[in-house]
């Protein structure tokens, strides 16, 4: 059987450990040769190295595992690179979350000026990767979970075309979770369809395998609960994620025809989002607070004991997300995957040259997409305005212009004027400093 060579760039990122469990959870359907992390944090690397060493070698001796600064080392001899990687680390999405607050506007890691502060320290660190890649390894897959993804898909679709990467979320497969569990079915026995941009999106269908639509019921329930479902003692997710689950209610309410995504709370409810957001500890501070916490001192609990037995690593929704996806391009599974890829008409009255995210079918060869049909005005003139802020963002890092910033955050939904805009903007300027091309 075929064996792999596997990079994951941002390897010292709190998702590391949950993908290599995985990634040892399938090694007979998917066998991996090599094995290597790299990241340009050399002490955080090291931590999840040392501890991903010694668990590798009591599960997995036979892989050959490193870790890495150095580019060259990192992406020679590749079939694929997952990548996830946070320019600015937990310290900016801080600064990206508080400094909207400060005007009474939204502060979200990927949403409203804080996803457009973070859009542009990515777009850099991503082309960067995507180059090392090609030029040790041309013909490898890129896997990119790295956020703020809307962004960074279309950056790599403007200026690196003919790139092999494929951008990816695992929000709406974590959505199809609490679908299951609402309705007793297990998720890959869901047909959808679905369509917007990513965190930008919603389910127009969902049967199960004998064609029964599961519409109705889901309805029933997200009308009165949104998605929140309590997962009684064994429940381990955040209370804010409690609360963000149960307010698609609310989001569900505005077009009862679709269900959304969870992200829209922030574009419909933006108010709301602001008055139950506490300005001196937002999310990256729970995060901080709690997986990087977990995770790292799992991680050091390993290198201290030297063995990995009954360690803290765990195996989630979102590892399995892209394990599945590497496995479907190396074996042609081809299976029903939900992909954020150039529109191309697949939305028949969008915009062909928008980044969507959309079922595709995934094979050896890549992906082919699936026709989601016409869409109505609400969904369209939503996501043409959040399109364009995309675009905007895009054009403004590549140009190097202050103006399309400007226009990039006065278009925003979030944001209420153009002169909180150029407020804004100028503070983020300040605070991105060194990661931020100039603007003029
Ligand atoms: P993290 O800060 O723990 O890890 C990110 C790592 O990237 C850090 O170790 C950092 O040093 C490294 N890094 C930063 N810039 C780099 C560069 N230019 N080259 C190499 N490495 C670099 O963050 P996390 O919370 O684990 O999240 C990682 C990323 O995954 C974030 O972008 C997050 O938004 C994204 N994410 C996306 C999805 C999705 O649905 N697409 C889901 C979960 C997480
Ligand atoms: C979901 C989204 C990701 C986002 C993450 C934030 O998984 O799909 O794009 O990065 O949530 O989670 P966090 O726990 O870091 O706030
Ligand atoms: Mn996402």
């Amino acid at each position: 059987m075929k064996t792999f060579s596997i990079t994951i760039a941002g390897g010292g990122s709190t998702f590391t450990p949950g993908i290599i469990m995985m990634l040892l959870d399938h090694q007979q359907e998917f066998p991996i040769r090599r094995l290597c992390l790299y990241d340009n944090d050399e002490e955080r690397q090291a931590v999840i190295g040392k501890a991903c060493r010694i668990l590798l070698k009591e599960r997995a001796p036979q892989m050959e595992f490193s870790y890495t600064v150095d580019p060259e080392e990192a992406f020679t001899g590749v079939d694929f690179v997952m990548a996830h990687i946070r320019v600015g680390k937990y310290a900016m999405r801080e600064k990206d979350e508080k400094i909207p607050l400060k005007y009474g506007v939204i502060g979200q890691e990927t949403c409203g000026p804080g996803g457009i502060a973070y859009g542009m320290r990515s777009i850099g660190g991503i082309l960067e990767i995507l180059d090392y890649m090609e030029r040790y390894s041309p013909r490898a897959w890129m896997l990119n979970y790295s956020n703020p993804a809307a962004i960074v898909a279309e950056a790599t679709r403007k200026l690196r075309p003919d790139s092999r990467i494929i951008n990816i979320c695992d929000m709406p497969l974590g959505i199809m979770e609490h679908m299951s569990k609402i309705l007793g079915i297990p998720a890959e026995d869901f047909d959808i369809s679905y369509y917007g941009l990513n965190h930008f999106g919603w389910w127009t269908q969902i049967k199960d395998r004998e064609g029964n639509d599961l519409m109705p019921a889901l309805k029933a329930y997200v009308k009165d609960n949104g998605y929140d479902i309590s997962l009684g003692d064994q429940d381990k997710t955040d209370q804010s994620w409690h609360d963000t689950y149960r307010k698609v209610k609310d989001v569900y309410a505005v077009d009862p025809d679709t269900l959304p995504n969870t992200y829209l709370k922030y574009y419909l409810y933006p108010d709301y989002v602001v008055a139950h957001t506490d300005p001196n500890y937002t999310r990256a501070n729970q995060v901080m607070d709690g997986r990087e916490k977990t995770v790292f001192s799992a991680a050091r609990d390993i290198i201290e004991k030297g063995t990995a037995k009954n360690c803290g690593f765990e195996v989630d929704g979102h590892a399995s997300y892209i394990v599945r996806l590497a496995r479907a391009l190396a074996f042609n599974t081809r299976e029903k995957m939900l992909l954020i890829v150039p529109n191309g008409g697949a939305i028949e009255n969008f915009d062909p040259e928008a980044m969507v995210e959309i079922p595709c079918i995934v094979g050896r060869d890549g992906y082919e997409k699936i026709n989601q049909g016409r869409i109505p005005h609400f969904q369209k003139g939503l996501m043409e305005q959040q399109v364009s802020v995309e675009k905007l963002v895009v054009e403004a890092w590549s140009e190097g212009s202050y103006q399309k910033l400007w226009q990039a955050l006065t278009l925003s939904k979030t944001v209420p004027s153009a002169s909180v805009a150029k407020q804004l903007l100028d503070d983020l300027i300040q605070a991105n400093r060194g990661y931020w091309p100039e603007l003029a």
